[in-house]
């Protein structure tokens, strides 16, 4: 019999050993993979491995509460599950398995709509906080026709990502001849996301009372336009390096629009998250969720449902030491004031959250 999953992942780098082991070559690619030279995926490290703890100590730290709001729903860690495509490649299951794992530990799930069994199932998976993400594959009366559905289902908001105008060059999979099965229903209809404009979010908001995401901001400029029409989350995010090439890293641009945003919006940010310590520093700079995109697929890809779960565990008890290290026993008491620039200590890439992997 194997041993408990609390025995045999007792850190996160034993879960990245376990998921690469597992996953073929195509998945595996696919979920790690970026665009062209991988420059954004190595900034969103580079960014988090650029920010070092201030901590202050000697402040009654003997009760954490490491416990969130999330759309005004408690939930037990400021993160999310983001949305992943194709997730039926990594899991069976694909979203109902995510779903599954989020009810179980406690976290909500942001169900893309290129993502198997759907967005009926994978409601019907599980009883978890949940938000849905549409690809625009069709015209206004298409989109008006998810946003009922997500809205019929218990989905509390609605989202459009928005760094997709264009399919990038994932090249490890080209150079792998990964050929996505899902990717020929991906592509039909590519040309209305290409189309997006503000004027289709201005439509969405004079017509739909179900609060809008826009995930894929990564300037101060569009965060403003994005504040103008009455968004309620400004998700700030490159798609985890996945989408335009030689961009910056999400958390390196994250306090500018934050500052600009204020409490207009909720800010919520993902890219390059592996780690509890990441967590704690996105909040700290002031956003209100984190979304974790790979470790998602890493957990899902270790061990299935009590893989992720088990991760969540790990990510959580990361966050509640950095918390208590800080001297700090809730979010509320973060500030900006307990971070501070510094160089990298390893050159960063997607494995440089973890160092023991070469030795497992
Ligand atoms: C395998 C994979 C598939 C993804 N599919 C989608 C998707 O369907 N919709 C979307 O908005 N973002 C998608 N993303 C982007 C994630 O939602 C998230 O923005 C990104 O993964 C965050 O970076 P991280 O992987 O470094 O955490 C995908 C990411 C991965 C890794």
């Amino acid at each position: 019999m194997n041993a408990p999953l609390t025995e045999q992942f007792q850190t996160l780098q034993e879960i990245v050993a376990a998921a690469r082991s597992n996953l073929a070559p195509g998945p595996w690619s696919y979920l790690i993979g970026g665009a062209e030279t991988e420059t954004t995926v190595r900034r969103n490290r580079m960014a988090l491995d650029s920010l070092a703890f201030r901590p202050r100590v000697l402040r009654d730290v003997s009760r954490i509460d490491s416990s969130s709001l999330f759309l005004r729903q408690k939930v037990r860690l400021p993160v999310l599950l983001a949305p992943i495509g194709g997730l039926e490649s990594i899991v069976e299951g694909g979203a109902a398995s995510a779903a599954r794992a989020a009810a179980q530990f406690g976290v909500p799930q942001m169900l893309s709509s290129v993502c198997q069994p759907g967005l009926e199932q994978t409601a019907a998976a599980a009883d978890t906080v949940r938000v849905f993400q549409l690809y625009v594959r069709g015209d206004d009366a298409w989109t008006d026709d998810w946003v009922r559905r997500a809205k019929d289902n218990g989905y509390r908001a609605f989202c459009f990502t928005v760094d997709v105008a264009a399919y990038s060059r994932r090249e490890r999979d080209i150079v792998g001849r990964f050929v996505k099965p899902w990717r020929a229903r991906a592509i039909e209809g590519a040309v209305f996301q290409a189309g997006l404009s503000w004027d289709q979010v201005k439509r969405y908001k004079d017509k739909h009372d179900l609060p809008l995401i826009i995930k894929g901001i990564a300037t101060v400029e569009d965060a403003e336009i994005a504040v103008q029409h009455g968004v309620e989350v400004i998700y700030v995010s490159n798609h985890g390096g996945r989408q335009l090439d030689h961009g910056l890293g999400s958390t390196a641009v994250l306090p500018e629009i934050l500052k600009a945003v204020k409490d207009k919006a909720e800010v919520w940010v993902d890219g390059g998250y592996m780690r509890g310590s990441d967590v704690v520093k996105a909040i700290a700079l002031g956003a209100k969720a984190v979304g974790l995109g790979r470790l998602t697929g890493l957990g899902l890809g270790a061990a299935g449902v009590p893989g992720l779960v088990r991760t969540l565990e790990l990510l959580e008890d990361e966050i509640r030491i950095c918390l208590g290290l800080l001297g700090v026993t809730s979010y509320a008491e973060l500030t900006p004031a307990h971070l501070v620039a510094a160089p990298p200590a390893n050159a960063p890439d997607t494995f440089s959250a973890f160092p023991l992997l070469t030795r497992l």
